[in-house]
């Protein structure tokens, strides 16, 4: 376990990452294979470059004076660099995790998506926000990578759990392509949060209760041969899924799409649902059967649940049964 303390603050950080980390018999870790050149369109050159212009001094916590550097502990002193990916949930910051604000108010700058910046400065009004667009999601992650290596403290938040389909796997990428190894600077905190698949299921009784899988259907970084795959699987595995990013304008179809392949393992009568905007303003739940499902109806404000054959409905609510129990039920 990594203790780091400063004047205003403790940090316990658990041995997530370095418990995972293999070792080699005499306990020295082993060399990794050296990072690509580029991530994105940011080059490492330029990522050192922004590095070097962002200068650690001008990162006073606000209106707290700088601190004379602390002895180097494990690689690490007190005015290391500091990257904190933090889950913001599916919006109403009543279901935000209680560690969410402060690992946010310890951040010089919070780096976010343009459409969060106003829910991270109600939780913290005046702490600076900087909005970044949608797409730029490598580079956004790059840039607080560069920014918290050349020790500043950082802050990038992501919606619901930063690690389902969020910033923490691209940041933590961009680090290692920077060549961290988990051991130097920066300190990293991922903060978790309540991820789409668990509010919805939430709305809509215990859909999720058992095994169940989660399929992104957004083919930007996977190809749709590789996301049929899995549904196939999901299928033939009789698995209830929540289904991300069902649908956009680029990707009118990908819903229907998915649907078909489904359709083929599932009766067509299996529970299903559309949670939009599930715990936050504008919430909105429809419950069908897997073939009346309305895929026109999918926005990427949408969560979609298909059940598998032990789900039931209950009114207002879905249940997906422990298969042995529905066995004895006779169905
Ligand atoms: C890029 S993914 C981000 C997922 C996010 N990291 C999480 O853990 O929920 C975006 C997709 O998540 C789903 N989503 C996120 N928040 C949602 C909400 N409050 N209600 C319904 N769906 C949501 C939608 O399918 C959306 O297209």
């Amino acid at each position: 376990m990594v203790t780091s303390s400063t004047a205003s603050s403790t940090l316990t950080f658990l041995p997530c990452l370095d418990a995972r980390l293999p070792t080699l018999p005499d306990g020295t870790p082993p060399a990794y294979p050296p990072p690509p050149a580029a991530v994105g369109d940011f080059s490492v050159r330029d990522q050192a470059a922004r590095a070097a212009r962002y200068d650690p001094l001008a990162l006073v916590k606000r209106g707290k004076p700088v601190e004379a550097p602390a002895p180097v502990r494990d690689g690490m002193s007190a005015t290391s660099g500091r990257l904190a990916i933090v889950g913001l949930g599916p919006g109403d910051p009543a279901y935000l995790c209680e560690r969410a604000r402060p690992a946010l108010a310890e951040a010089e700058v919070v780096i976010a998506y343009a459409p969060y910046c106003d829910r991270v400065s109600a939780l913290l009004p005046g702490i600076p926000v900087e909005p970044w667009p949608i797409g730029a999601e490598a580079e956004r992650a790059a840039d607080a990578a560069a920014r918290a290596r050349a020790g500043g403290s950082v802050a990038v938040v992501s919606s619901g759990d930063p690690g389902v389909y969020g910033m923490a796997g691209l940041c933590l990428e961009a680090l290692y392509e920077l060549g961290w190894d988990g051991r130097s600077d920066p300190e990293v905190e991922i903060v978790p949060g309540v991820t789409a698949a668990l509010a919805a299921a939430s709305r809509l009784g215990a859909p999720l209760a058992v095994d169940f899988a989660c399929l992104s259907l957004s083919d930007l970084l996977v190809p749709w041969e590789l996301i049929e795959r899995r549904l196939e699987a999901i299928g033939a595995g009789d698995l209830a899924v929540a289904l991300y990013n069902p649908r956009s304008r680029a990707r009118p179809h990908a819903l229907e799409r998915a649907l078909a392949v489904l359709r083929r393992h599932r009766d067509p009568t299996t529970p299903a649902a559309l949670v939009h905007d599930a715990c936050r303003p504008g919430e909105r739940v429809e419950i069908c059967e897997l073939d009346g499902l309305r895929a026109e109806e999918a926005s990427m404000d949408t969560l979609v649940v298909i059940g598998c054959s032990s789900t039931r409905r209950l009114g207002r609510h879905l249940v997906t049964l422990r298969p042995r129990r529905s066995r004895e039920g006779g169905s």
